[in-house]
């Protein structure tokens, strides 16, 4: 009998308005935020080329152009890409009945045929994790399952999908969203499947349909969806506070790879001090100023003196000598906390026109 391959498709999800991180995302998608040194996209589908994927289909709608901007030879992270974009918001499983059609419609991989008529990945494009996709496919074959969900343990699962699985892994319930107060712990819906092309015949094509709150649901009712718990790596980078969380992870030996916190192309005073924090390219770090559990994006300027703790440094955003910026304040581009000014929290548009 002969071993089936791992899929070499897959479809990432990168069409949202990336709101919860406004005015970041005023002028591109959450997924061309940069984690430590390149796009969070750019991480996600490197994921996916190590787990043997050469063929990824973005499902995009918010602010598309970008991608093909930053990536015109249409490769990434060891993968070839291709974009599906919506004319209209789909929901996550609409979004992806969408893409495998746009994949299968023409300009295929190289040998031709439809791509999504095998076993393939879907993944939510915000997400980072060090978990194994291989132990996920092969309870997906053990099991002779429609579709596979990775799930991990979380505190608090109010802002994700809550999954029960019972001890071989079938899923008798899925929770969207469960309000909190009801439900405290669990463990979530990780946002990435393996999934048979039978599960893109379930999704009614031509309205919204959400892949967690409706697909999963009637795949799970037939007891054909199940789930691998895992403990591995594994963040969404989608909210201000996991957007910091993620790049310190990646330069503080969390992650199964370690990158610099500083940029090469940085410019960081030797008296000033730089705590679990992220300076990236073009950034400038003047004397005495102090970074705690904070970003600064490419272009980013912290004066003489200034204390930024929690928080995030839009792109060629200024904070002025001596300021103080902390509880999670989001500096958008260009932004300017004039000198001695003190922000605790919120989110500041800067000037995207400059
Ligand atoms: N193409 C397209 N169209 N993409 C979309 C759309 C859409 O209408 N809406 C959201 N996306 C993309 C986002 O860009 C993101 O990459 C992914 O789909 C998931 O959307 P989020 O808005 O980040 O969802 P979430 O984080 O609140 O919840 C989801 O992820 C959790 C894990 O991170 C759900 O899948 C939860 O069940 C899950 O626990
Ligand atoms: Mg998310």
């Amino acid at each position: 009998m002969s071993v089936p391959m791992s899929p070499r498709s897959a479809i990432v999800l990168a069409g949202g308005l990336g709101t919860r991180l406004r005015p970041l995302t005023d002028m591109r998608p959450k997924q061309m935020l940069p984690i430590v040194d390149r796009p969070m996209i750019e991480h996600v589908v490197a994921k996916l080329a190590r787990e043997g994927v050469d063929d990824v289909v973005l499902s995009l709608g918010y602010r598309p152009d970008a991608f093909g901007v930053a990536y015109p030879s249409g490769r990434c992270g060891g993968a070839g890409l291709r974009y599906a974009t919506e004319p209209d918001p789909l929901g996550t499983a609409g979004a992806i009945l969408f893409a495998a059609h746009r994949a299968a419609g023409g300009n295929g991989r190289a040998g031709g045929g439809d791509p999504f008529s095998e076993t393939f990945w879907a993944l939510n494009g915000d997400v980072l994790t060090d978990a194994p996709f291989s132990e996920l496919l092969a309870l997906h074959r053990a099991r002779g399952a429609e579709a596979t969900i990775l799930t991990i343990p979380m505190a608090d699962a109010s802002r994700y999908g809550l999954v029960e699985s019972d001890d071989t892994g079938r899923v008798s319930r899925f929770v969207e969203k469960p309000a909190s107060g009801r439900v405290t712990s669990g463990w979530i819906n990780a946002g990435v499947y393996v999934l048979e092309p039978s599960v893109l015949a379930r999704i009614r094509p031509g309205r919204p349909v959400s892949m967690e709150r409706e697909t999963f649901a009637a795949v799970a009712a037939d007891g054909a969806l199940y789930a691998l718990n895992s403990d591995a790596y594994w963040i969404d980078a989608g909210t201000p506070a996991s957007y910091l969380q993620a790049n310190i992870d990646l330069t503080s030996g969390r992650r199964a790879v370690t990158l610099g916190a500083v940029s090469p192309r940085a410019e960081v005073s030797p008296g000033a001090e730089v705590a679990g924090s992220v300076v990236m390219e073009r950034a400038t770090v003047e004397a005495g100023a102090r970074l705690d559990s904070s970003v600064v994006l490419p272009g980013g300027r912290i004066g003489a003196g200034a204390v930024v703790a929690d928080s995030v440094v839009g792109y060629d955003a200024v904070v002025g000598p001596g300021a103080r910026v902390a509880g999670f304040t989001l500096l958008g581009d260009g932004a300017a906390v004039a000198a001695g000014e003190s922000l605790h929290g919120g989110r500041h548009q800067g000037d995207p026109a400059r």
